[in-house]
């Protein structure tokens, strides 16, 4: 069906296009008799593709990469789709317009993207106010904690929900780290992880923060409050795949320096390299199928870096079940997509999934978790 819908939609502004799509899932989510048809045509799960991360249970290994849902309005339509997590925002503390449009490009020869949409969200306390909604029936929290037998929607599949924080577009670099400590304090409560971004290509001087001082005084900033926490949540640090080695060493040094549980590695890039389509002269951020060598070259030298001992989220360029198998045997963990399912629709999710166990079984292999780095050792 999404295969009849794509030439409409493609012929739509590109962020128009999402809006009404994502519109359709809020509402199909929302309906219980739909959400039950979309589970239906939606489900696979395989005990192959369970994972852990930092203490985290994932039912599979795919998730949803941040700037789908910068409001947390789709995680439910996301889990019904066989996403096993569902990383929410980029969240700034205060709401802002991102960027004028238009500012979402498509590259349908080349299966990319380039965005420049800037952090666009309605806040900490608008996204706050959504997590807050969804929370009784996410996650660990769905289990039934007064010793009654749980309800059938306590018994749903889980789905992890990360929120992924940013600094507003106006705050000057200096004081980035009152950004971040700020959405870590009100979103980490209602999160099961959280990633800080430094990577979006799309805010002025964010990148900056790569560099080792600003980066530690910032992730410190953050494990201070985390350390507030009754119960302290694994904080991810998403990079940039446009970093030098030695830069990313040094990254990586701070990640682990300051107590982060893992890296999500890549967001969009710079670079044009092997991308034929237009829309490349626009400013802005490349995702998609050109990202893919460089995302899976980034995740393997962070895994290399890090003796494999700590947790990757592999993400660019995931579009099919090979891809992520590519993106775990280069050492991720867990793998997210955005752009894949742009262009692949709604069956995204299962289809990797249902191929990945496929390639897992032929290559005897039990678990993903048993195909992490197998190409990097
Ligand atoms: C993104 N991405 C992104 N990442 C992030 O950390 N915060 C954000 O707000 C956004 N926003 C965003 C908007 C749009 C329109 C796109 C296409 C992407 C980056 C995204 O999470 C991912 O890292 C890259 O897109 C690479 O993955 P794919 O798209 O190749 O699967």
């Amino acid at each position: 069906m999404y295969q009849a819908l794509k030439p409409l939609l493609f012929r739509m502004d590109a962020e128009r296009a999402h809006e009404l799509v994502t519109g359709l899932l809020r509402r199909a989510g929302g309906q219980p008799a739909v959400a039950r048809m979309i589970r239906a045509l939606y489900a696979y799960e395989d005990p192959s593709l369970a994972t852990t991360l930092a203490g985290l249970r994932f039912v599979n290994p795919v998730g949803l990469a941040a700037g789908f849902d910068k409001r947390a309005e789709l995680v439910e339509p996301m889990a019904l789709l066989g996403f096993g997590h569902v990383e929410v925002g980029t969240v700034t503390p205060r709401p802002q317009p991102g960027n004028l449009p238009p500012r979402l490009f498509r590259l349908p020869g080349d299966e990319a993207l380039v965005n420049r949409m800037g952090f666009n969200g309605p806040g900490m306390q608008a996204v706050a106010r959504n997590l807050r909604e969804l929370r009784p029936t996410n996650g660990d929290r769905r289990q039934a904690t007064d010793g009654r037998r749980p309800t059938a929607d306590e018994r749903r599949p889980t789905t992890i929900i990360g929120v992924n924080i940013g600094k507003n577009k106006d705050t000057p670099l200096e004081r980035a780290a009152e950004d971040y400590a700020a959405a870590f304090a009100t979103l980490a409560p209602l999160a099961d992880y959280v990633t800080v971004n430094i990577s979006s290509p799309n805010t002025p001087g964010l990148r900056k923060l790569h560099e080792r001082a600003a980066l530690e005084e910032l992730l410190g900033a953050v494990a201070t409050e985390n350390a507030r926490l009754a119960r302290p949540l694994p904080v991810l640090l998403k990079v940039s795949p446009d970093e030098t080695d030695a830069a990313l060493e040094e990254v990586v040094g701070a990640g682990m320096a300051t107590g982060c549980a893992g890296f999500v590695a890549v967001n969009t890039t710079l670079s044009r390299e092997g991308v034929r389509g237009r829309a490349a002269r626009e400013m802005g951020g490349l995702s998609g199928r050109p990202l893919g060598a460089r995302a899976r070259a980034t995740v393997a030298h962070i895994y290399r870096l890090t003796n494999g001992q700590v947790p990757i989220i592999g993400v660019g360029g995931v579009a099919s079940a090979a891809d992520a198998y590519a993106m775990i045997r280069s050492g991720a963990r867990l793998v997210q997509l955005y752009t894949g399912m742009v262009y692949a629709g709604p069956g995204a999710a299962r289809d990797i999934k249902r191929g990945l166990a496929q390639l897992l079984w032929r290559d005897g292999l039990r678990t993903t978790t048993d195909a992490v780095g197998v190409d990097v050792r």
